[in-house]
């Protein structure tokens, strides 16, 4: 069955396709001159973002250019794009409104209700339905770009904010930390590639970003160098991974100090030589288990660091904000993430230490639910799935979904799908795909845009990772659905 691969636009170019750069900037450039008519008249410009690090990411991006243009605008953070929004703002009246990081996936909604609105579409999700004269839109999946991993929505807000005027190229480190937060860097040396590669030379060339291949632990700029080490799954390390005592005895062993004046050294205080011990040691214990060099050297990438933020803090390192941001979306707290990123700090960074420290242990206490509740994971015949009904928050399903397809707890083979009730009878439900799914081309946005709409729900997003809505009587059939159409997809490649 073909059904989950042919265009879905007129025009729509395959990601395989010859990508053609010139085509997507010049589509950038077509949207900021919309913009500036739009501030050359003096109009309200309503913003809409998504919740998540990219989405918070791309709504600051685009208020600090409207600031600098002295545009009036006002911001709106949403976790989709639905009838209701779509109501909502038809009955605020007419005036432009940009959506960042969504809005690709759901032309037609946009078409049938906001047509007499000018709309700018700045996005990366899969696009499905028809343009309109009424919409400018820039996504990279019309120039031969994989919206997944070479450019991100804060990434597409980038580029037209840089088109916007030269000078925002100081917002390209927000563009960076977006990617990442969308996981832009699945790729063996974490390196943000394509387009986002070009985003990040402008922040170099800014002195807002500095790029070094190193340690790849897991919070690097703020955790004790043991629990950074016990908290890194990706790889898998036997005897250390979550294992925060043992981590603290292997250090000491190897001679590492681990406090300096009373204080946690994090992995960005130690020196060149105490990074190379503890990679060798590491290195040997792998060898020991018999697992190949190549597992090692997936512990040092490239990482990218934001030089104008304070040392120490959470807005140093990008895969580190990237978290603080998404914390902020998934916990109700999205206007303070996009202040952050507007450049808001003392107070705001206050309260978004105390959100991040709530969200962690959110996450700490569902992912132990699911690994000691019997049946919560379910294994069907080409999925894996998780039941999150009546336990996992609908905001936090999706980042739940990410941690669980990048630990060791499940096989390689199946992408994982888990749902959880939502506001109204409705059905909330991520999927994420292995990149062994992605070899094989499966492309769970397409999957999920087909099933959702076969039962009257919304659903889409990126090849590796899509979520969905619709009504929760149809949980059992959907899942059978997506079950077969994941089926046929990775069989037809065998
Ligand atoms: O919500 P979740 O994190 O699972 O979403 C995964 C991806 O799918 C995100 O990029 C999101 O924007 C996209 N998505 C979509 N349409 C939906 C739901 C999610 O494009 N109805
Ligand atoms: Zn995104």
């Amino acid at each position: 069955m073909a059904c989950c691969f042919i265009s879905r636009v007129d025009g729509l170019m395959d990601s395989e396709n010859a990508s053609n750069p010139k085509a997507f900037y010049a589509s950038a450039a077509n949207a900021a001159e919309k913009i500036n008519e739009f501030v050359a008249k003096g109009q309200f410009i309503r913003v809409v973002s998504h919740l998540d690090a990219d989405g918070l990411t791309a709504a600051s991006i685009m208020a600090k250019s409207l600031y600098r243009l002295d545009a009036l605008f006002r911001i709106r953070i949403e976790k989709q794009l639905d009838e209701d929004l779509v109501e909502e703002l038809v009955a605020e009246g007419v005036s432009p409104i940009i959506f960042n990081d969504l809005g690709s996936g759901d032309l037609d909604l946009l078409k049938r209700r906001l047509s007499s609105n000018d709309i700018v579409v700045l996005d990366h999700h899969q696009p499905l339905g028809d343009t309109f004269p009424t919409l400018t839109q820039v996504n990279p999946h019309y120039h031969g770009f994989n919206g997944a991993q070479e450019i991100s929505g804060s990434g597409v807000a980038y580029t037209v904010a840089k088109e916007l005027n030269a000078s925002n190229a100081d917002l390209a480190s927000l563009a960076v930390v977006g990617a990442l937060g969308d996981s832009q860097d699945r790729n063996p040396k974490r390196e943000l590639r394509s387009l986002n590669q070009t985003i990040v030379a402008d922040g170099v060339e800014a002195g807002c970003l500095s790029v070094e291949n190193d340690l790849t632990f897991y919070g690097r700029e703020t955790r004790p160098v043991h629990k950074a080490l016990a908290y890194t799954t990706n790889p898998f390390l036997p005897g250390l991974s979550g294992e925060e005592d043992k981590c603290l005895g292997f250090l000491v062993n190897l001679g590492i100090k681990l406090q300096n004046g009373g204080r946690w050294r994090a992995v960005n205080d130690l020196n060149a030589d105490e990074k190379q011990k503890i990679f060798s040691e590491i290195a040997k214990l792998l060898s020991s288990k018999r697992l190949p060099d190549t597992v090692a050297l997936r512990l040092i990438g490239a990482v990218y660091t934001l030089i104008q933020e304070d040392r120490g803090t959470y807005l140093r390192d990008a895969r580190e904000y990237a978290s603080l941001l998404n914390a902020c979306g998934r916990m109700d707290k999205a206007g303070l993430g996009v202040s952050i990123g507007f450049g808001d700090r003392e107070r705001a960074l206050e309260e978004v230490q105390d959100v991040f420290t709530a969200y962690k242990k959110t996450l700490a206490e569902y992912m132990n639910w699911i690994t000691t509740t019997p049946n919560v994971i379910d294994e069907h015949k080409n999925i894996y799935l998780v039941n999150g009904r009546g336990t996992i928050n609908e905001n936090m399903l999706g980042t739940i979904t990410t941690i669980l397809i990048s630990s060791n707890i499940l096989a390689k083979d199946k992408p994982l799908i888990a749902l959880t009730s939502a506001e109204n009878d409705m059905l909330k439900i991520s999927g994420r795909a292995t990149s062994t799914n992605i070899e094989k081309k499966l492309n769970l946005g397409t999957i999920f845009q087909e099933a959702s709409a076969e039962f009257g729900g919304t659903g889409g997003g990126h090849d590796a990772a899509a979520g969905a809505q619709l009504h929760q009587k149809f949980a059992d059939e959907f899942v059978q659905r997506i079950d077969q159409l994941v089926g046929s997809s990775l069989n037809e490649k065998e």
